[in-house]
């Protein structure tokens, strides 16, 4: 019972958590639904590769890779300039939702993954749009 994997970062392991970072952005650069994303982006995607995953293994339960780096956890502020709406978070998490398909990832990951993961992308999002919860009014019980 002990030895039962608990956090993401226990399952994928520093390297599983960079091959996922990576292919992240091989689909970002290559997905005719994510291209409002990548042109987001800027043209050499190797920088990013490396920043987001130091960011997930820390975020996933391992050692706090990018918070060492760069002296926070606060993914807000260098967000901030890019218009960020539902679209936008909803392609990122459609790159996210292919990256751990493609790299093999459990039943059980995606499972723990699919609620924080929308969460964290929708606290990154800084404008409305038409499928944000908080702007549906169909959505009665939202916030
Ligand atoms: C919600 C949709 C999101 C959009 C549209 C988005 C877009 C972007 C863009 C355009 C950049 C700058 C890239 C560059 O400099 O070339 C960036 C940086 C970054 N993003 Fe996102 N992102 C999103 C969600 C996320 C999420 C959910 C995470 C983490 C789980 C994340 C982690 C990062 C990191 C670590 C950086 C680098 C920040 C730094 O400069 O240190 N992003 N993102």
């Amino acid at each position: 019972m002990s030895d039962t994997p608990q956090t993401p970062y226990q399952i994928l392991g520093e390297e599983g958590i960079r091959t996922l970072a990576s292919t992240f952005y091989e689909i970002m650069d290559t997905l005719p639904e994510a291209s409002g994303l990548r042109a987001m982006h800027a043209t050499n995607l190797s920088p990013m590769k490396a920043k987001l995953a130091e960011y997930l293994i820390g975020w996933m339960g391992g050692p706090p890779l990018y918070a060492d780096k760069y002296g926070t956890v606060c993914m807000t502020t260098p967000h901030e300039p890019f218009h960020i709406g539902p679209e936008e978070r909803d392609q990122w998490l459609l790159c996210m939702d292919k990256a751990l398909v493609q790299t093999g990832a459990s039943e059980q990951l995606v499972d723990m993954l699919k609620v924080p993961m929308f969460r964290i992308a929708d606290a990154i999002r800084n404008k409305e749009g038409p499928s944000s919860a908080t702007s549906n009014p169909n959505i009665i019980a939202a916030g």
